[in-house]
């Protein structure tokens, strides 16, 4: 159902890989409420993915662009105003990724270099985003930038590794930057902590299938789905949300706020009475 919230309003998606990306419910959600877009994504999977796809089916321009690389940001913000027309409105950052996690690298013996390059794509590419946007006077005044984040920023879980480490800085950045955002140019900036999600950067993640059900039984709402958390920015992306910045906001059925849950504690005890 489309109720018009983000009509007239330009935006630029980041990191809508194919059909499961949480970036590409994002993307046919925004378009759905009125907004035009532009979709951005690493050349190499511009070349070898499926967003070429949404981009015809958006009718939206899509620039290819590393986001660790100042100079492709600047070519994204650049174009994207001229193809939309005017100042950006709203942005998603939806990039993460973790050499360490793909080679099963375990906490306890990171490589260094692949470490710096998890933070640097899965968090500092938000501080160089946010930076580029300000120097170029991208956004509009109460335009809103959101990041995706994990509940693995502020408690461990298992085999997460240093992705918790990249979403407790991202998270930061989207506080320190929102302060100097907000207060020179009413930008909003916001982190959404989003539950497990069936994709390919969650498929990553080390057990995924029980983490999902795991939080699933916890969470007296259920999982929040990549549709739901496109709901969500959706939200965060329109004027109803004006005063809402350097949040980050838990997206998760109730997950974060258990700690058993009756679900939970029946498998837990039909496991140990076996
Ligand atoms: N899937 C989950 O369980 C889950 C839960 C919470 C948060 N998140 C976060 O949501 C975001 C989107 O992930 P997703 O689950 O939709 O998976 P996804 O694999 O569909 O999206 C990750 C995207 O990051 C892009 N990317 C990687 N390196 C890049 C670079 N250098 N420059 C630009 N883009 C780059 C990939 O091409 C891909 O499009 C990530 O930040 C992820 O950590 C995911």
């Amino acid at each position: 159902m489309s109720y018009n919230l983000l009509k007239g309003k330009r935006g630029i998606i980041f990191g809508a890989l194919n059909d499961m990306s949480i970036a590409w419910k994002v993307a046919e959600r925004v378009v759905e409420e009125g907004a035009i877009i532009t979709l951005s994504n690493t050349p190499i999977a511009v070349r070898m993915g499926t967003t070429d796809e949404l981009a015809k089916k958006l009718n939206a321009t899509l620039i290819p662009a590393d986001a660790t690389s100042v100079k492709d940001l600047e070519n994204v913000f650049a174009t994207s105003m001229e193809a939309l027309g005017g100042k950006i409105d709203f942005v998603l950052h939806s990039i993460g990724m973790s050499p360490n996690v793909r080679k099963k690298r375990s906490y306890d013996d990171l490589d260094y270099d692949l470490l710096n390059t998890t933070l640097d794509v899965s968090a500092i590419s938000f501080h160089k985003v946010l930076q580029v946007a300000k120097k170029m006077d991208a956004i509009n005044e109460y335009g809103s930038v959101v990041a995706l984040s994990y509940l693995a920023a502020q408690r461990t879980v298992a085999g997460y590794s240093d992705m918790a480490d990249a979403k407790a800085t991202l998270e930061s950045i989207a506080r320190s930057f929102g302060y100097i955002y907000g207060r020179d140019k009413k930008v909003r900036v916001n982190t959404i902590s989003q539950s497990p999600t069936v994709t390919t950067a969650g498929s990553g993640v080390k057990d995924l299938d029980g983490l999902l059900d795991y939080s699933e039984r916890m969470s007296p709402l259920g999982n929040a789905t990549a549709l739901d958390c496109a709901d969500y920015c959706v939200m965060m992306f329109s004027d109803l949300t004006r005063k809402v910045t350097m949040q980050n906001l838990l997206h998760d059925g109730g997950f974060s706020s258990m700690t058993m849950s009756a679900d939970v504690m029946y498998q837990y005890c039909k496991e140990l009475n076996q």
